[in-house]
């Protein structure tokens, strides 16, 4: 059973369309993680100001072997550029087989 993790981040002002590009710099970086199974970035409209980074899983473990392989300084998702996120949530869900 596949899970669903999701990364909602707070994006102050402006700063919608320079995270979109380091989203979209870094989109295959994850791509060869065992037990990925994809994600998107989902933009806010209509009320919601977070965005959300919607991935999905094989496995818990897989998620979180990756998490914990890049702990600390190897979230270096913005490549030593000030971060834009001013913060972020974490949602687990488990996909339910119908
Ligand atoms: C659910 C799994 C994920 C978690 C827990 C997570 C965690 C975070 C956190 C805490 C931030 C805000 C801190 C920061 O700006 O550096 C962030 C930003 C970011 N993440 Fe992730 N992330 C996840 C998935 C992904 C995936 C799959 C990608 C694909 C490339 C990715 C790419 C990025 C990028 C480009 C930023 C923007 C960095 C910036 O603010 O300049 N993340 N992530």
């Amino acid at each position: 059973m596949s899970i669903v993790v999701i990364n909602a981040l707070s994006i102050p002002g402006e700063a919608g369309p320079e995270l979109e590009k380091r989203f979209a710099a870094r989109k295959h970086s994850v791509d060869q993680e065992p037990g990925f199974e994809g994600f998107q970035l989902l933009r806010p409209v209509n009320g919601e100001d977070r965005y959300f980074v919607y991935t999905q899983w094989a496995t818990r473990e897989d998620f979180e072997n990756w998490r914990d392989k890049r702990s600390g300084a190897a979230h270096a998702h913005n490549d030593g550029k000030q971060p834009v996120a001013s913060g972020a949530d974490l949602m687990e869900f488990e996909v339910v087989e119908l």
